[in-house]
């Protein structure tokens, strides 16, 4: 097993800052169940992944991407909150509790996914060097032509016979787009606009990885390990890199990713880091 406590330490210590940061940010006002059903499906759980990852694009200058690391942290737990919906994946269990709709009732759920972009751009706005590229990006990962154009992707690939290319996009936009975006806005809160393309290769093949190792999850992770439902993506017909290239292969192809992003990796600020991230991403088990 790789050495990576480095990568979690460093996780450990973001998530630290980001769930106080949001406790601020989303504190109770009127109509106070938007805001509980907010801070129920953001607050408290998940592994702050992407803003660890915001933190590392800006890599010693990690205050700077506070604002942009919640941002991201919002948009993913609306992605969440909207995935589990029952016109979706219809999944009762997120970080191991009820599901933001089985907890607060499906228009709440709905309400808060919404309420929960809004208060992302305006956070993101916030932050002092915010640019309007910085925005821009954001809005175009989370959007139709990223993660929401892939969320329709997947939906559509439910019970079909699609190939390794079509999986390859759905998950590249539904998952990749918004993690790639974390270490950009990072770098953007930085100020390395330099490194943005080089940022974007390490971010789109962790971001593979990343799905793909979700997808195997999905089918050897217990309940109490991964805090959501196992076994869900076959009993919904999904198209997975499991159901389409067998576990083997699946596992193959992530570890080929984190070998590319760590590649990807060198000469970056936190360039240790960013490697051992990769791995972790690679050896989690929830
Ligand atoms: C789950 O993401 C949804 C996917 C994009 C696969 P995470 O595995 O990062 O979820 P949390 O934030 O740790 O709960
Ligand atoms: C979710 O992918 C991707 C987004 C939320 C954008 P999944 O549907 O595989 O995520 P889980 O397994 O429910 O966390
Ligand atoms: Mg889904
Ligand atoms: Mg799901
Ligand atoms: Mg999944």
């Amino acid at each position: 097993m790789k050495d990576i406590s480095t990568a979690k330490d460093y996780l450990n210590l973001a998530a630290t800052k980001v769930e106080e940061e949001l406790d601020r940010l989303l504190i109770v006002k009127d109509p106070p169940i938007i805001y509980e059903a907010m801070r129920y499906s953001t607050l408290g759980g998940g592994k702050r992944l992407r803003s660890a990852l915001c933190f590392l694009g800006a890599y010693g200058k990690e205050e700077l991407a506070l604002p942009a690391a919640c941002a991201v942290e919002m948009i993913h737990a609306y992605s969440l909150i909207h995935d589990d919906l029952p016109c979706m994946d219809d999944d009762d269990l997120r970080r191991g509790k009820p599901s933001c709709h089985k907890a607060f009732g499906e228009a709440i759920a709905l309400l808060a996914g919404d309420a929960l972009i809004a208060r992302a751009f305006e956070v993101l706005t916030e932050q002092k060097n915010c640019t309007l590229q910085a925005v821009k990006e954001l809005a175009i990962a989370s959007g139709a032509d990223m993660m929401v154009g892939g969320q329709v992707l997947d939906l559509e690939a439910e019970n079909k016979d699609i190939t390794f290319e079509d999986l390859k996009t759905i998950h590249t936009k539904k998952t990749g787009a918004l993690i790639t975006v974390s270490l950009k806005l990072g770098a953007l809160s930085a100020g390395r606009q330099g490194l943005l393309s080089q940022i974007s290769s390490y971010g789109q093949k962790i971001g593979l990885a990343f799905q793909i190792t979700d997808d195997i999850l999905d089918v050897v992770g217990t309940k109490d390990s991964l805090g959501k439902t196992p076994g869900k993506d076959a009993s919904s017909g999904k198209n997975t890199y499991v159901s389409l290239l067998g576990m083997e292969k699946a596992k193959v192809l992530a570890e080929k990713n984190v070998l590319e992003a760590k590649e990807t990796a060198k000469g970056l600020p936190g360039e240790q880091i960013l490697k051992e991230f990769a791995d972790f991403i690679l050896f989690r088990n929830n």
